[in-house]
Formats: C-alpha cells, structure tokens, sequence
C-alpha cells in the first residue's frame, strides 16, 4: 500500500510481506466462515488491513450492512502508520487522531499497547498498534473467564 515508507530493514524484521488482495479473498473462499455475519474475525499481524477489508466486503455481500460488519473486524499491528493505511481504508475518508501515551483511555490501557485511534472523533475500540506478543486483545473490555471467578482489564 502506498504512502509508508519501509527501509528494507524494518521490512526484514518486522516481515511485512502483505498479502494481496486478490490472494484474500482466494483464503476466504477457501474459508468462508469467516465472512460469515456474526463471525469475528482478528488479525494480529494486520498490516495494511488488506485481510480485515476483504471480510468486511465478503460480510456486506453475506448480507450484513457495511456498520455492522465493521463491528466484526479487529486488528494489532505494530506499526502505527500501518495502522492509518488499514484504518483508512476500513473507514474511508475522514481525519484520524492518534492516542498515545496519556491521551490513551484509562480502559484502553494495556500491557504491549502503542496507541489507539479516533475516526471523525469516534474511538475505534476494535483496531490498535500493540505488541501483538504482549498485548491481551482486551480492546478495553473486561475479559471474565472462570464462571465468573477471573477478569482481567
Ligand atoms: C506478514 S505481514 C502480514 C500483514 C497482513 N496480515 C497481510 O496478510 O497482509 C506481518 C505484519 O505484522 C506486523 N508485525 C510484526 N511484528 C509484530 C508484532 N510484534 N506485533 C504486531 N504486529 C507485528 C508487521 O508490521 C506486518 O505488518
């Protein structure tokens, strides 16, 4: 995707090798659960969203209407200027704002988390820039196991 700069170093060590789109939807034909409505589907490793865009399209042609299906869509990545490629192609034109730092949601705040994001003012719980070997995947919410006994976040 264009519009980021990768030195051959950076994509050495973080292996950003991105999937092309046609090769995405091949994956999800081959595995077509995932675009199913009511499916959610993460990827941790999200790069420029090329796979998150190709369910979220797959999900409207499975009937969802374009909100929802974005609502079932999650993504880590490290770098945060591949994440305002991916966000803006999930979400189309509009300003994003970058939280970092103290201007992250105390709930947001978690182990392995770089930054958030807010699309035309609106915080985006589902997509951060994280450590995605570190990170929880919590996106802010409780997360209650143990019939009850354990929550974490
Ligand atoms: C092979 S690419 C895959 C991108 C995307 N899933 C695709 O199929 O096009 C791997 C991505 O993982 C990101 N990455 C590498 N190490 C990471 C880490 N520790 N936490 C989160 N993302 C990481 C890289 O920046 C890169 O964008």
């Amino acid at each position: 995707m264009s519009g980021v700069e990768r030195d051959k170093e950076r994509i050495t060590k973080f292996a950003e090798h991105f999937t092309p789109e046609d090769l995405a939807f091949e994956s999800l034909d081959r595995s077509p659960k995932m675009a199913q409505p009511g499916e959610i589907v993460l990827d941790p490793f999200a790069g420029d969203f090329t796979l998150l865009c190709s369910v979220v399209w797959r999900k409207i042609e499975n009937g969802m209407i374009y909100t929802d299906a974005l609502q079932e869509v999650r993504s880590g990545e490290y770098h945060i200027d591949n994440c305002l490629v991916g966000i803006g192609r999930l979400y189309g034109p509009g300003k994003i704002e970058t939280l970092q730092g103290k201007d992250i949601p105390e709930n947001m705040k978690s182990d392995g988390l770089k930054a958030c994001f807010k699309h035309e003012g609106k915080l985006l719980e589902n997509h951060v820039a994280c450590d995605s070997f570190v990170y929880d995947f919590s996106f802010g919410k409780k997360q209650i196991f143990g019939q009850g006994l354990f929550t974490i976040g």
